[in-house]
C-alpha cells in the first residue's frame, strides 16, 4: 500500500499501522469509501461584506478595470503563548520533542509521512485538514491526534494547529498541561471573534492549539452551520504549510465528527486492536463518507511482524 508497507512485507521494518489495520480488517477505506469527485473546493476568502458592486467604464473613459484581487495572506496565530511542561508530556505518554527518538516517534514517523504526502499532493486547504475520529470513546484519537501534531511539527517550515473539536469531552489542553478557557466553540457561536486570536502559541516549534472552548446546548447546530468553514477558510487561506488537526468526539456518539468530515481532506479513523467490531468500523466509516479520504489507523496493537517489540507504542496492558 505504501512504500514502507512494501518494505514492512520484506520484513525490514514493522509494518505501518495503516497498513496492519487493513490487514486486520481486510478492508482499505480508502478504496472502499466513496469518493467525492467533485467536490468544489472550499472558498479561500472569508466574505464578511457584500462584495461591491462592479461599474462597467464608460465607453471612452480612460478608467482601468480594478485588479483581480490579489491571493488572501494567511492570518498569523495571536493567541497566548505558553510554554509545555516536558514531564507533563512524558507522563501523559505523549512524544516529548528534545528527547531521543523512541519507537512512538518512529511511529508516527511513518503515520505522518504519509498523511503528509497526501496533504501535499492534493495542494488544496482542505488537503491539509485531517480529521482523527474513532466509532468509540477510549480508542485512542487525542492520544493520536496530540503525538501526530507533535510529530508533525517537527517538520521544518511546518506550522500544525490541533483543533479539539471534542467539546463534551475536551482533553486537548489538559494533555498538554494547558489551562484553556476559550476556543474553537467560542470562535463558531460569535462571528465576531477572530478565531486565529484564541490559537494558543507553544514553545514547541510550529505547534498550535485551539482548544475546545465554551459547551453551550446549541454546539451540534454550531458545527453544522456555515459559520465553520468561514472559520477553517479563514484559518488556513493562504498558508499552504500549514496542517489543521482535529481531534472530535465518536463518531457514533455524536454529530461533530460527521459534520467536519464535510471540511476535511483526510480522516484518520482509528480503531483499536482487537475491541473496535468490524461493524463498528463500518457504521464509523459511513458516518465519515462526506470525506473522501478515510485511512484505518491502528491503536494498541501487540502485532509486529519482525517479532520484535517497536517502542512502546502499542504495548498499552502488557
Ligand atoms: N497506544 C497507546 N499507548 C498507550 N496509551 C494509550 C494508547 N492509546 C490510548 N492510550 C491511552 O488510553 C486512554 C484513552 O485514550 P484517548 O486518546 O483519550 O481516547 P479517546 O480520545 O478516543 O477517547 C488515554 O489515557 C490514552 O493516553
Ligand atoms: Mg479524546
Amino acid at each position: 500500500m505504501t512504500d514502507q508497507g512494501k518494505i514492512n512485507r520484506e520484513g525490514a521494518r514493522p509494518a505501518s499501522l495503516f497498513e496492519r489495520a487493513d490487514a486486520t480488517y481486510g478492508l482499505d477505506p480508502r478504496r472502499t469509501a466513496p469518493k467525492l469527485p467533485d467536490v468544489p473546493p472550499v472558498p479561500e476568502t472569508v466574505r464578511r461584506a457584500a462584495p461591491a458592486p462592479q461599474v462597467e467604464p464608460r465607453p471612452g473613459s480612460s478608467a482601468k478595470p480594478a485588479p483581480p484581487p490579489s491571493a488572501p495572506k494567511a492570518v498569523a496565530f495571536c493567541g497566548p503563548f505558553v510554554r509545555i511542561d516536558r514531564e507533563h508530556l512524558r507522563v501523559a505518554g505523549l512524544i516529548v520533542p528534545e528527547d531521543p527518538v523512541t519507537g512512538l516517534l518512529e511511529e508516527f514517523r511513518i503515520i505522518k509521512r504519509e498523511l503528509l504526502a497526501d496533504a501535499r499532493a492534493g495542494d488544496t486547504p482542505l488537503a491539509r485538514r485531517i480529521l482523527v475520529c474513532s466509532p468509540h470513546p477510549g480508542e485512542g484519537k487525542t492520544y493520536c491526534a496530540t503525538n501526530l501534531a507533535i510529530a508533525l511539527a517537527a517538520e521544518r517550515n511546518l506550522e500544525v494547529l490541533l483543533v479539539d473539536a471534542d467539546v463534551v469531552k475536551p482533553s486537548v489542553a489538559e494533555r498538554f498541561g494547558l489551562e484553556a478557557d476559550h476556543g474553537f466553540m467560542d470562535a463558531l457561536a460569535d462571528p465576531a471573534i477572530l478565531p486565529e486570536s484564541l490559537v494558543i502559541r507553544t514553545d514547541i516549534d510550529g505547534l498550535f492549539v485551539l482548544p475546545a472552548g465554551t459547551a453551550t446546548a446549541r454546539d451540534a447546530e454550531y458545527i453544522a452551520s456555515a459559520r465553520t468553514g468561514e472559520v477553517l477558510d479563514r484559518l488556513t487561506q493562504g498558508a499552504p504549510d500549514r496542517i489543521i488537526i482535529f481531534d472530535t468526539p465518536p463518531a457514533l456518539a455524536a454529530s461533530p465528527a460527521a459534520e467536519l468530515a464535510q471540511h476535511v481532506g483526510q480522516a484518520l479513523l482509528v480503531v483499536r486492536a482487537n475491541e473496535t467490531s468490524r461493524a463498528a468500523l463500518e457504521d464509523a466509516q459511513q458516518l465519515l463518507s462526506a470525506c473522501g479520504d478515510i485511512k484505518l489507523l491502528l491503536n494498541a496493537t501487540r502485532y509486529s511482524p519482525s517479532g520484535r517489540r517497536f517502542g512502546t507504542y502499542g504495548m498499552k496492558g502488557n
